[in-house]
């Protein structure tokens, strides 16, 4: 007898097949028991008729508890009233793990609940819906940056220098040194671009951000790409041609996981039109001051309020360039005309989720990048090593860094960034 997972159940209509599952839900009568199934691969209904099965396998079915694990055989069948269009009929069931007490049933429970149960709650179909566009997110990332010539390049995690905010470090010990975790691969994806023109990174980054807010992780995961001979300008177009790709990919393979979260899809439809526009940090500050935001002046970072009014003013992401040098890193490049902004950009999403990407242009003239270092008090010898991409044949080059749970929350259309991650790191929570 064959054994499959149930998405494989369209296959195999009419056949006697055996499967592994879980009892997620079940409800019966005196005729018959429905047992909702899930595997991992997908959920459907096993049907047990009483007149049809055996007693004891009727009466085994009516006693499972939920999250039993079982193998049962039976024979896939069409179901036309559930989405999913198959189902089981039932002749044989052998408990294998039983289940006593699951905490999680199906009526509400709070967040701080189902956090504490985070190992439990990744079974549910919501959880399942989510970690699916993630794996799909993943997956056209790969596929988007091989098709337009970029190789991945693994840069550290333990490093001896901060790439961003040296405040938001993790510090650690190598050994007899001090060392952190990785803000961001960027500066060796800088070294990688020198070496390999097109180069991306995909890795953890960890941040000690006392930000307690629906967007922010402790640990999360970036896309970095770096571009050798690439403007500013050319990698916003990189840049918007990625977003788009990866909504592409979502809305063309994960269409039943964007039921379950009642994401509307033609919403995303829009985001995959291009291009996407543009503002300057000027105008968005003006926009702001006409619109009864006092609190921001000329100089200021944007919080997400400010964010989020921008992007109700537009029906797709947008992006914010040229921020003012002092509120940005120390390697990102003047604007030519001014010296009190960089050429950089931040995307904003649509509908309140915020800065997806952060990218610019990078600083590569060898006297301007060490009087940057002097003004943010970074020591030059901790940089020698990226001082010397700027010693032997520096060129200019670009990139930015896409945060991939803020891209699958939005994605996703939920609420909070801790769904977007199998096992969120939060401000107070590093259970389980
Ligand atoms: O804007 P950020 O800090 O940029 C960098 O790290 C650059 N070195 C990237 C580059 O140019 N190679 O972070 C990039 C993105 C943000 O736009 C956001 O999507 C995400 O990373 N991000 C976070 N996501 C979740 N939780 C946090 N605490 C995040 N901080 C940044
Ligand atoms: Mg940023």
């Amino acid at each position: 007898m064959n054994h499959i997972t149930i998405v494989e159940s369209k296959n195999h209509v009419g056949e006697e097949v055996e499967i592994g599952a879980w009892v997620a839900n079940k409800r019966s009568s005196g005729k018959i028991a429905f047992l909702q199934l899930r595997d991992g691969s997908g959920f459907f209904q096993g049907i047990v008729v009483k007149s049809e099965v055996e007693e004891e396998v009727f009466q085994l079915a009516k006693s499972l508890n939920q999250e039993t694990s079982i193998r049962l055989t039976g024979v896939i069948q069409e179901d036309s009233r559930s989405k999913f269009g198959y189902e089981i009929a039932v002749n044989s069931i052998k408990v294998i793990g039983e289940s006593h007490d699951y905490p999680i049933t199906p009526k509400e429970h709070g967040t701080e609940f189902l956090m504490d149960h985070r190992h439990l709650w990744l079974r549910s179909s919501k959880q399942h819906a989510i970690m699916h566009i993630r794996n799909e997110i993943i997956l056209a990332t790969y596929n988007f940056f091989n098709k337009e010539g970029f190789i991945k390049v693994d840069p550290p995690i333990l490093t001896a220098n901060a790439a961003e905010d040296s405040t938001e470090l993790f510090h650690t010990q190598y050994f007899d040194q001090e060392a952190f975790l990785s803000q961001s691969g960027q500066l060796y994806m800088e070294a990688a671009a020198m070496a390999f023109g097109k180069v991306f990174s995909f890795g953890p980054t960890f941040r000690a951000e006392k930000s307690k807010t629906r967007r922010h992780l402790i640990e999360f995961w970036m896309i970095e790409p770096e571009m050798a001979f690439m403007d500013h300008e050319q990698s916003l177009e990189v840049q918007e041609k990625y977003v788009a790709y990866i909504i592409q990919s979502v809305l063309d393979n994960c269409d039943d996981a964007l039921d379950v979260l009642e994401r509307n899809k033609e919403t995303l439809k829009k985001y995959t039109e291009l291009p996407y526009p543009r503002i300057s940090y000027d105008e968005a500050v003006k926009l702001l001051n006409e619109n009864g935001f006092d609190d921001i002046t000329w100089g200021d970072d944007f919080g997400s309020p400010h964010e989020t009014f921008i992007a109700t003013q537009y029906d797709k992401p947008v992006f914010i360039l040229n921020y003012p040098k002092a509120i940005k890193p120390f390697y990102m490049k003047p604007h030519p005309d001014r010296d009190d902004v960089v050429l950089c950009a931040d995307l904003i999403a649509p509908e309140g989720y915020g800065e997806v990407i952060g990218g610019s242009e990078r600083e590569v003239d060898f006297e301007a990048l060490t009087q940057r270092l002097k003004d943010f008090g970074l020591a030059e010898e901790d940089y020698a090593w990226y001082m010397d991409l700027r010693k032997y044949g520096s060129v200019p080059h670009s990139g930015f860094g896409l945060g991939l749970e803020r891209a699958v929350t939005w994605i996703c259309g939920t609420e909070h960034i801790r769904e977007s991650i199998p096992f969120p790191r939060l401000l107070n929570r590093i259970y389980p």
